[in-house]
């Protein structure tokens, strides 16, 4: 792994860039990281949304049957949040990507629908989105708010609860987008780990997939993660700038 402070940043980007040509595949494997400089929170950070409230309270399916009502407060306040957003530059950055290059996909751990606003086409998400909701009983789709009124459980008109479209803990991920993931690490040449942690499984398997299968790796994040070790080479910084400046080395 090669670690770049500050000062040689740009010759590192600048290699990268050189990297990247109309025929790259690119994948980029993005978490909460990336959404943080559009002001949602992430989960292991220090103000994270996960050190005011118990995962295990509120993102498994026993909870949600125990107590729905506060589960889907929980997951509106959530939505609020996105809802009330932009997309930052890194976003941008990505989904520009797009029309440089042959193939590029986001393969996202987020559920805040920002690579969408964006402008990204191609976004596998693993583990959901928080805008989507559905019944368990009839499995109806509904769009956009969830309505709650006077701290009431939302229910669908057959009587259902009605649930974020999301992963919770002990949930298997949604086996199509996972193959899809799997097939696009197996096949990229190059795969930008972004604004992850990289210690949630399986989504956390993938940059190794993609190393195994030939690809070169690379990391953009604030801290090392425990997918550091793993990579090529390693951009310590935030992903709306090291991003924007990456693109604005690709000749048009
Ligand atoms: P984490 O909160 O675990 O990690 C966020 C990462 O982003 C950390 O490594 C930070 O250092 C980094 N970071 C913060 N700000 C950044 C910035 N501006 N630019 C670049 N990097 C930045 O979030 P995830 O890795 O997404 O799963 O967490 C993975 C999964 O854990 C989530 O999808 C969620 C949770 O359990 C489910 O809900 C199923
Ligand atoms: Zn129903």
């Amino acid at each position: 792994m090669i670690s770049f402070s500050s000062a040689d940043t740009e010759s590192a980007l600048d290699s990268l860039a050189k990297r990247i040509t109309s025929n790259s595949y690119i994948v980029f494997f993005t978490g909460a990281g990336v959404s943080a400089e559009s002001g949602v929170p992430t989960f292991r950070s220090i103000d994270g949304l996960w050190e005011k409230f118990k995962p295990e309270e509120l993102a498994n399916f026993k909870s949600f049957i125990k107590n729905p009502a506060l589960v889907q407060a929980w997951y509106r306040h959530r939505a609020e949040i996105v809802n009330n957003v932009k997309p930052n530059r890194g976003h941008t950055a990505m989904a520009d990507m797009e029309s440089k290059v042959a193939t590029c996909v986001v393969i996202t751990q987020n559920v805040d629908n920002l690579h969408q606003r964006a402008g990204s086409r191609e976004v596998i998400e693993l583990h959901g989105n928080i805008l989507r909701n559905y019944c368990i009983d009839c499995g109806v789709q509904f769009e956009g708010d969830l309505l709650i009124e006077n701290g009431e459980t939302t229910l669908c008109k057959c009587g259902g609860l009605v649930r974020p479209d999301v992963v919770w803990f002990g949930e298997m991920l949604p086996a199509n987008s996972f193959r899809i993931a799997e097939k696009h690490a197996r096949k990229c040449d190059l795969f930008i780990s972004v604004g992850t942690s990289g210690v949630v499984f399986p989504a956390a398997g993938l940059p190794t997939l993609a190393k195994s299968s030939g690809a070169f790796l690379v990391e953009v994040n604030t801290e090392a993660t425990d997918l550091s070790s793993l990579m090529d080479v390693t951009f310590q910084g935030k992903s709306g700038e090291i991003l924007p400046k990456l693109m604005s080395l690709l000749k048009s």
